[in-house]
């Protein structure tokens, strides 16, 4: 298994809570891409998105990410966008796995609908849009993944053990 591990996916597919509770089973550090990006800038997502445009967003999820590969062992918790950029995927890859949180667009609007810190979805908070958002996105995704994990239904510790569990296998058979 390489150094880091990251997890991608659309917003509300679990990454944050399930990236800590993976981190602390597998007694690594966990780093939260948008949380050190909020402390940096001082400010919430929205506001970087209203302030400085989404551009300048994904040139400091960049610029993190780069920074945070040199942090040895840890579980990366990805923003839903960063797997949508070639470099972004390319540096994952060489530094880490990279783990899918995949979950369908009703399970997505079911846990994020009441959520008003995602710029992306403002004013476009509905199943329908969820949907044609991700299947855009998908492609990008899948193609990032080294790993996918279907997580409708299920609880982050559940998600969490799975993926430690098909880590550990992929790791035995190298
Ligand atoms: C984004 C997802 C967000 C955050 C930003 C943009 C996206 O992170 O990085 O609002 O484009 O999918 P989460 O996936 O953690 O919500």
């Amino acid at each position: 298994m390489k150094e880091q591990i990251y997890l991608i996916g659309f917003m509300g597919s679990g990454k944050s809570s399930v990236s800590r509770r993976l981190a602390g089973a597998l007694g690594i550090r966990w780093l939260e891409m948008d949380d050190i990006l909020k402390k940096e800038a001082g400010k919430e997502i929205t506001q970087i998105f209203a302030e400085e445009g989404e551009e300048a967003f994904r040139r400091m999820e960049t610029g993190l990410l780069a920074r945070l590969s040199e942090e040895g062992a840890a579980v990366v918790s990805c923003g839903g966008g960063a797997a949508l950029r070639p470099e972004n995927v390319e540096l994952m890859k060489k530094k880490g796995t990279v783990v899918l949180l995949w979950a369908s667009p009703e399970e997505i609007y079911r846990r994020i609908h009441l959520s008003t810190d995602r710029p992306v979805l403002n004013g476009h908070m509905d199943v329908d849009y969820i949907a044609g958002l991700m299947a855009k996105r998908d492609p990008f995704y899948r193609k990032a993944a080294d790993l996918t994990i279907d997580t409708d239904g299920k609880l982050p510790g559940e998600i969490a053990g799975e993926i430690a569990e098909r880590l550990a296998g992929k790791k035995g058979k190298r």
